[in-house]
């Protein structure tokens, strides 16, 4: 069960965090992998390297998700050079924090550049690829706080509310496509991004965890195998919350 054999798959932001995460398991699980990355190109290389050391196989690609020209060239030769693409894990994001009556409008443009349009302009080329083979799994990476707010996050909690809207619109576009389409939700999860978390607010927010751990990559590593597999054969368009009960 779970296995992946014959599929490629690209992961993007795969160099760092829970996009590592999703990227090694996939690999774990025999898909061929596309570790995408935009500045950390040793940390993308590590990952390759890692993977093909356990006797899988990887590839780094840059490109800026940000920018639509440099994403449609670096996807469509990665499609050419390995025929197909079968799995596409959107990822990459970033988060801009402040109160919204500190927010800059630059900030709301920023975030949905990378977290929105980046993700979307993905999901368009890989499934015109998805559609030929008739298969294909399209994993959008959203946050608990689309569901959930957070003081201090509403840039970034919009921008992550846009993509479960847009999953989910997607999904019915290509049922008919064989291609599922669906959300993971992480919750808490130790990465460079939660780093910077002051430690008292960390402590506060473990007591509210009722699994009483933070996540880590590999726990949304799994939900992407799962969602990649013949076993979802029969879902599609779903949030699957991965936060240890954070939010149910
Ligand atoms: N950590 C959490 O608790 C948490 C919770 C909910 C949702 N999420 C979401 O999960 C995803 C990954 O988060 P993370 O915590 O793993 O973040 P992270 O540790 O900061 O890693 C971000 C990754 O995204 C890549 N990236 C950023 N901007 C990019 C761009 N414009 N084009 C291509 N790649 C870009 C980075 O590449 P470089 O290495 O090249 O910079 C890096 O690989 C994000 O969408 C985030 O919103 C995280």
């Amino acid at each position: 069960m779970f296995r992946l054999d014959g599929k490629v798959a690209l992961v993007t932001g795969g160099s760092r965090g829970i996009g590592r995460g999703c990227a090694e398991a996939l690999a774990e699980c025999g898909a061929k992998v596309l570790v995408n990355f935009v500045n950390g190109e040793a940390a993308a290389r590590e990952v390759v390297d890692g993977i093909v050391a356990r006797g899988g196989a990887a590839e780094a690609v840059r490109f800026d998700v940000a920018n639509v020209k440099e994403t449609e060239t670096a996807i469509e030769a990665a499609i050419r050079s390995h025929g197909k693409l079968d799995i596409l894990v959107a990822n990459a994001g970033i988060a801009i924090d402040g109160l919204l009556l500190r927010l800059k409008d630059d900030d709301y443009a920023k975030i949905f550049d990378v977290n929105v349009r980046g993700a979307l302009v993905c999901a368009k080329l890989a499934t015109k690829s998805m559609m030929r083979a008739k298969w294909g799994r399209v994993i959008f990476v959203s946050s608990i706080v689309a569901e959930m707010g957070n003081a201090g996050q509403t840039a970034y909690s919009a921008s992550k509310a846009a993509v479960v809207g847009a999953a989910k619109s997607i999904a019915h576009e290509f049922a008919s496509r064989n291609i599922t389409v669906n959300v993971i939700s992480p919750g808490f999860i130790d990465t460079d991004m939660t780093s910077s978390m002051p430690a008292p607010v960390r402590e506060r927010l473990l007591q509210t965890i009722p699994l009483g751990r933070t996540g880590a990559a590999k726990d949304i590593g799994s939900a992407a195998v799962y969602l990649a597999s013949d076993e979802a054969n029969y879902v599609t368009g779903q949030v699957l919350r991965v936060n240890g009960g954070l939010y149910m």
